[in-house]
């Protein structure tokens, strides 16, 4: 599509002219190039948005679900004091190594705690626990479940919690109700979740670039929604 070279070129443009990013940034993502990580975190445009949200809200404890080498960790992380915490939650053992390693280097370490072991398992665990409440969420784990993350992430929000939801377009195939796609499915279960729940404002907004064309949800929720 002839669109796509001009819509790299913009988000080159975009990122030059007016994202700033801390240096460790750039050193994070080549250890993860050097280790063979899948190259799918956020864009870079989405990644800065996560970071002004976190500090607009002055976010104390953040949630991320899909941790991989740690840049939405890291752009949370940074908009916060250190009074500030982030949980991570990782499936992959290596995955949370190298983003542990990548946090030290940024000095982060201190504001951020990552749990290796399915998301799920990990999120039962919290809410049985009633370990606390999030103000700020970001979901970007497996699609399946992605309707049962959104479920349990309102047992663990409170009123005015921001939830971000990554792949909300993928590829734009969230229109495809045929699909037999279990990420598609489970993506379109989530959005069917947010039609019939009246306790949230939410908007989807489309993104382009090298990463793809793909989108993301952000969510507020407008009432205590935990247990
Ligand atoms: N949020 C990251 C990117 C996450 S990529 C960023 O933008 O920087 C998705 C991650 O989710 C991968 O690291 C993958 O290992 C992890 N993942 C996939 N299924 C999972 C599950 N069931 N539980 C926990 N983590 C999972
Ligand atoms: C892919 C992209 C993502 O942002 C993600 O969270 C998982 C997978 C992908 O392009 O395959
Ligand atoms: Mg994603």
């Amino acid at each position: 599509m002839k669109y796509e070279e001009t819509w790299n070129k913009v988000e080159e443009y975009i990122t030059r002219k007016v994202i700033r990013e801390p240096p460790y940034m750039k050193s994070a993502l080549r250890r993860s190039v050097e280790n063979g990580l899948p190259q799918i975190s956020v864009p870079v445009a989405e990644g800065k948005l996560i970071n002004i949200m976190a500090k607009a809200i002055n976010a104390k404890r953040a949630l991320e679900i899909g941790v991989l080498w740690g840049y939405g960790t890291m752009n949370i992380a940074s908009a916060m004091g250190n009074d500030g915490i982030v949980t991570g939650l990782e499936r992959s053992e290596k995955h949370a190594e190298i983003a542990r390693q990548n946090i030290r280097e940024a000095g982060l370490e201190s504001r951020v705690d990552i749990r290796t072991g399915d998301a799920m398992e990990s999120l039962i665990r919290m809410r049985d626990s009633r370990e606390g409440l999030f103000d700020m969420i970001f979901i970007d784990a497996d699609k399946a479940p992605y309707a049962d993350y959104f479920r349990i992430c309102l047992d663990l929000s409170h009123r005015g919690t921001i939830i971000f939801v990554d792949n909300m377009v993928w590829n734009g195939m969230v229109i495809e109700s045929d699909s037999d796609d279990e990420d598609v499915k489970g993506i379109r279960r989530l959005y069917d979740e947010l039609e019939k729940h009246d306790g949230i404002d939410a908007t989807v907004i489309q993104s382009v670039g090298s990463k793809g064309y793909d989108g993301f949800a952000v969510i507020r929720v407008l009432r205590d929604t935990h247990k």
